[in-house]
């Protein structure tokens, strides 16, 4: 009953998280590209009224005009919309999951007992910790001497998060570990809107109130960390989908996969943002470095022979395949994947806290392993099955499992 309950918090979580998401991140695309697509306005009043640059567009049945001020208009109107609670509900939606699935199933999702032997509250701990040693760096590069120069900045914090990606890889599951990542990147982008963001609009109001003009320093510090967080969207976007795909979370070399992913999407994105404010006609080298990128991951983790894919047990299975008389029949590999994979992969699971098949992967008849070889394959090559290894497969186990579906899976 509790592992069901926990089933719908998980549903539930996840598609508030989603629909926060959506909001915060639909919200800052598009202020994003409004402020990098405004014009002078052509009329001579709207100028005098200190408006710096205007936009038309139409949409949903209408025609919108936005302006944006210089600084503030002459009497701040009564009703002021301001945008947060969208980025504090994603993060307060994405930490119940972080501790639902994550830290509830420590076990299971976030500990790799072949990467690091921790207990559940040694793993919560160091994952916990992440989230806030991660803000507090950030923080302090941002306000060091460092920030005069963007590009002793950028060198800085490409720095930190690589040594924070390869960090994490060598304690967590290669799941954990992504999740974590973006999670750090997450924390850091709401605690730039709350902490930094924020106190400076309120600071513009507070100026504007009393009549004074309002600390350029604070709306320069507010506009950096926007920037940041734009960089940091698609990347944090890609660690909240990577679960699903071993073939990057299981790669032997994970932590460079996460880097590489992370550089592709923020270069990606800084291809969109030079082209707003280049009305289309931004150089497309970003994107060329994001996608070349991305090319070239995916080429190293293809899966033949001596690439990417890590497995301590290709040797054997490649002995055993030379030793066919060695290799053990469809029936007891059938009967191994009953105890080791089964357990969880039936319509009705057996292992305590698994109410269904995950991901409706079924595994509990010959003619189902069949249909599913290609996908086990992938899950077995890249440890990411059996999940925490809590069934316990064994090296050999596994490098005959792997070489009977690479023979077919013969009965
Ligand atoms: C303790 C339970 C458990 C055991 C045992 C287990 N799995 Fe899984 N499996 C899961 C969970 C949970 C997921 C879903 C992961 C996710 O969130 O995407 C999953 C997903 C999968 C998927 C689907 C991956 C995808 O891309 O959709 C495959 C294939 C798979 N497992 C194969 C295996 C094989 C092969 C074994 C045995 C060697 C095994 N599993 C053992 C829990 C288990």
């Amino acid at each position: 009953m509790l592992a069901y309950l926990i089933d719908w918090l998980s549903l539930l979580g996840r598609w508030m998280h989603l629909i926060f998401g959506i909001a915060w991140i639909g919200a800052s695309f598009y202020f994003v590209w409004l402020d990098n697509h405004l014009l002078p306005p052509i009329d001579p009043a709207l100028d005098e009224k200190g408006v710096g640059g205007e936009l038309w567009s139409v949409h949903g049945g209408g025609f919108y005009n936005a302006q944006k001020y210089r600084i503030a208009p002459a009497r701040l109107p009564e009703h002021l919309h301001w945008f947060y609670w969208e980025a504090y509900s994603t993060w307060l939606s994405g930490f119940f999951l972080l501790c639902l699935i994550y830290y509830g199933g420590a076990e299971a999702y976030l500990i790799d007992p072949a990467v690091a032997q921790l207990s559940p509250l040694e793993a919560i701990a160091i994952g916990v910790l992440t989230l806030v040693a991660g803000w507090i760096v950030y923080d302090r590069l941002c306000e060091s001497a460092l920030a005069r120069f963007p590009g002793a900045l950028l060198g800085a914090l490409a720095v930190f998060l690589s040594a924070a990606a390869y960090g994490l890889c060598h304690v967590f599951s290669g799941r954990g570990a992504f999740i974590h990542f973006g999670a750090m990147l997450g924390t850091i982008m709401v605690a730039n809107v709350f902490f930094v963001i924020i106190p400076a609009q309120r600071e513009l109001v507070r100026a504007k109130n009393e009549g004074r003009d309002p600390d350029p320093l604070d709306a320069a510090r507010g506009k950096q960390r926007s920037v940041h967080n734009t960089y940091f969207t698609l990347p944090v976007l890609f660690t909240m989908i990577s679960n699903h795909y071993a073939l990057t979370t299981g790669a032997t070399y994970n932590w460079l996969v996460l880097i590489a992913m992370t550089f592709s999407g923020a270069a990606i994105r800084v291809y969109f943002v030079l082209r707003h404010k280049s009305g289309g006609r931004a150089s497309p080298i970003p994107l060329a470095t994001g996608l070349v990128s991305l090319a070239v991951v995916a080429l190293l983790l293809r899966p033949v022979e001596s690439a990417g894919l890590p497995d301590p047990g290709k040797a054997e299975a490649q002995s055993r395949e030379s030793r066919p008389a060695a290799l053990p029949s469809g029936q007891q590999m059938v009967a191994l994947v009953a105890v080791r994979c089964a357990v969880c992969h039936a319509a009705r699971p057996t292992q305590p806290g698994f109410v269904a098949a995950p991901n409706g992967v079924l595994l509990d008849t010959p003619e189902r392993i069949a249909v599913q070889r290609e996908k086990m394959r992938v899950q077995l090559a890249t440890h990411a099955m059996p999940i925490g290894n809590l069934t316990h497969l064994t090296e050999e186990e596994r490098a005959a499992l792997i070489a009977w579906i690479d023979a077919g899976t013969p009965r």
